[in-house]
């Protein structure tokens, strides 16, 4: 059976065009970075170049992209180093948040006393700005405030201008996960009021376990890892060579075809919604599908029924991969902290499907006559 793959939020095919420049760094060029002969000059000649594109590409100077092993690591050096080196006491973040920063804020507010408040999200899902500059003009305490950039589930985009903006009024550090958008949208850091964000290049067609962390020249942290000098002391760890040079050619083949895929994703996920929409009774979409939203994912909600409940394992059966929630917990029973947060209906059902370029409208066309069978 051939299978459709609709959870690209989830994790993207390796690119075989990265994997080609990757190959090289896993055989014959595969010097440790920091020995001083050939074979290390080779390697960190790698890292440096990949370093430069990256920053070319996210505007941003080299000294200021640190490489990582992936999101999850560089929101937690974020958030620990606002509170460790800038001062930060009360952290102001959202419920619907990764867990990559809800766990990693839960712990700091558990462990160190650091105050804890999350802004209110209005029923489009989207972040209450006026509750956020009122959270930030009541707080005693400098305050690190981390909201994402396009939730991973819903797909609602963040004004990170309008935020970022805020911020600086109130002097609080900012932090935006932005694993969902590096790689899917241009960005322009010198001109973006934002302290750290974050990039995973799984989720743009390059390999798993490789991320970076950017952190503004105006910041100065403390390594989260601690060990060898590697990263200008602020991440030790033999680098992930292969990986570091999978980021950056993922990313230019991405920036390179930005306009093309984005407009052709986006297609067909408002085509799948039209599709629902006239084949299945009673459905509607999580999340602001026709406002400020992510390209790539559409949150399908659907009414309770004993087939709905089987839903997702039907799909699988048939060889359609879609999630229900965050990879992290689509194996678990709880269900989605995020759907629960925006909408508490318990006669409800929510599916991800989430695209990229390699899917088609014919792979819509199957997934949507399954539905329809299935539910
Ligand atoms: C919004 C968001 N943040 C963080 C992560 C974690 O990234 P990584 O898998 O690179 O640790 C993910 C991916 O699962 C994500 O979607």
């Amino acid at each position: 059976m051939k299978k459709i793959y609709f959870d690209n939020a989830a994790t993207t095919a390796l690119d075989s065009n990265v994997l080609d420049v990757m190959l090289p760094y896993m055989t014959e060029k595969f010097g440790n970075p920091s020995s001083i002969y050939s074979y290390g000059r080779e390697s960190r000649l790698a890292i440096e170049t990949a370093r430069k594109s990256v920053a070319k590409i996210l505007n941003a100077h080299p000294g200021e992209i640190f490489f990582t092993s992936g999101g999850t690591e560089s929101s937690n050096t974020a958030i620990a180093a606002a509170i460790n080196n800038l001062g930060c006491r009360h952290i102001i973040s959202s419920e619907i948040e990764h867990h990559a920063t809800l766990h990693s804020v839960e712990h700091l507010h558990s462990r160190d006393n650091i105050r804890l408040s999350n802004v209110n999200l209005l029923s489009n899902g989207h972040v209450d700005m006026e509750h956020l500059r009122e959270l930030l003009a009541g707080s005693k305490e400098r305050c690190l405030v981390t909201l994402m950039h396009a939730n991973n589930e819903i797909g609602n985009l963040l004004d990170m201008h309008a935020v970022g903006n805020l911020c600086k009024e109130f002097d609080a550090i900012f932090h935006s996960d932005t694993v969902q958008t590096v790689g899917h949208y241009p960005f322009d850091l010198r001109n973006t009021p934002v302290h750290f964000i974050n990039g995973s290049a799984h989720k743009f067609h390059g390999p798993k376990g490789v991320g970076i962390l950017y952190i503004n020249e105006n910041v100065k942290i403390t390594p989260f890892i601690h060990g060898g000098s590697q990263e200008r002391n602020m991440r030790a760890g033999t680098e992930n060579v292969y990986g570091i040079v999978g980021f950056a050619k993922a990313l230019e083949m991405a920036t390179a075809h930005y306009e093309e895929h984005s407009a052709y994703i986006n297609d067909l996920r408002m085509y799948m919604a039209e599709q629902l929409q006239q084949h299945i009774p009673g459905i509607g979409f999580n999340g602001d599908l026709h406002g400020r939203s992510l390209y790539t994912v559409l949150n399908v909600s659907f009414p309770k029924t004993e087939k709905s409940e089987m839903l997702l394992f039907n799909l699988d059966i048939n060889g359609i991969c879609a999630s229900g929630g965050s990879a992290c917990t689509s194996g678990a029973d709880a269900g989605s902290h995020v759907i629960r947060a925006i909408n508490s209906d318990p006669n409800r059902i929510a599916v991800r499907f989430s695209f990229s370029k390699d899917n088609t409208k014919e792979e819509i066309d199957t997934v949507v006559a399954k539905l329809k069978e299935l539910i």
